[in-house]
């Protein structure tokens, strides 16, 4: 079996359920507490055992690029300042990965965003993860569903239970649980109204043959006018076993804002030096709050 190294992330959306704040600025780029969204699905794919990192992108998002480029002026100042505990960090970021970019030239959904990848992926199994999607896990999440990939060869999903009535809010898919945390998959339903096959949602990690491409460059614009991802992944699925893994961890949809402010908090409680003081204040803020009631909702002005 061919080694699996390669990671796509796909980058050239709107984000429109972020704006005003992703107006201009890529989403992907948001900090969540001291480093950008996608530096942490970046750095899932590093611990996965992946190297070869391919972000796929579109006008505007070239600050992208630029956080994980080398900083020469910046480390050189830092340097003569002898601010080492910075120099490193900028440092780490830079070394970090040797990132292909390729661009979606007109945002036609996250299928046709996968498909730009095809010349820089070759004939290789490569992994997909949508960076809004932040998993806190021990066990990186595409390291978990990598495993279930070398026993297979098969195609793998990451998959999440939801309650039964947030089922129209996901791709669905259908089955059976085979245990281990492991579901065959035997069909998927986008966003089902009625009826759907299983409480198990996909979630934006996935583990797939090359066989993909010929699928999308077939695939016709779906729901909302996109080329789905979904509409390929269902004719996958019919020419052989394909499997969902129920990771172990948290998902947060950073992409939209509830979502995000959640994974912030769940980040700065968990942050080697904030993490302590962080939440000494929101004890305070939320104690304060249930003695003063009122006072704390509405502060007066000064
Ligand atoms: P989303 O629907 O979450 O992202 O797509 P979006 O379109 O940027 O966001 P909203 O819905 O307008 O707020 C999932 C992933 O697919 C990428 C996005 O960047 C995101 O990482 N994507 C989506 C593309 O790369 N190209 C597209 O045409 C659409």
């Amino acid at each position: 079996m061919t080694t699996l190294r390669t990671c796509v992330f796909p980058c050239a959306g709107f984000g429109t359920r972020f704006f005003p704040a992703t107006k201009v600025i890529p989403k992907e780029m948001l900090p969540l507490v001291d480093k950008p969204i996608l530096q942490y699905g970046i750095e899932e794919a590093l611990g996965s055992g992946m190297d070869k990192l391919i972000v796929v992108l579109s006008k505007g998002k070239d600050a992208i690029l630029d956080h994980f480029d080398r900083t020469s002026e910046l480390e050189r100042s830092l340097q003569e300042r002898k601010k080492n505990d910075l120099l490193d960090e900028v440092e780490t970021v830079s070394r970090m990965a040797d990132i292909i970019s390729v661009r979606q030239k007109e945002a036609l959904g996250l299928g046709h965003a996968v498909l730009q990848a095809k010349d820089a992926v070759g004939c290789e199994p490569f992994a997909v993860v949508l960076p809004d999607d932040v998993i806190l896990a021990d066990e990186p999440c595409l390291l978990q569903m990598r495993h279930v990939f070398e026993e297979t060869g098969r195609p793998v999903v990451a998959l999440m239970e939801v309650l039964p009535e947030e089922t129209s809010r996901y791709g669905i898919v259908g089955g059976n649980m085979l245990g281990n945390r492991r579901f065959h998959v035997t069909d998927m339903v986008e966003k089902p109204k009625v009826n759907p096959p299983s409480c198990y949602a996909i979630i934006g990690r996935y583990i797939l043959p090359p066989e993909i491409f010929p699928l999308l460059e077939k695939t016709e614009r779906g729901a909302g006018g996109e080329i789905q991802l979904t509409d390929a992944l269902r004719e996958l699925v019919r020419t052989g076993d394909f499997y969902g893994y129920v990771f172990e961890g948290k998902r947060y949809d950073a992409g939209e804002k509830l979502g995000y402010l959640k994974a912030t908090v769940d980040y700065a409680l968990r942050h080697p030096t904030l993490g302590e003081e962080f939440r000494a204040h929101l004890e305070a803020l939320i104690g304060g709050e249930e003695q003063h009631g009122q006072t704390l909702r509405h502060p007066r002005r000064a």
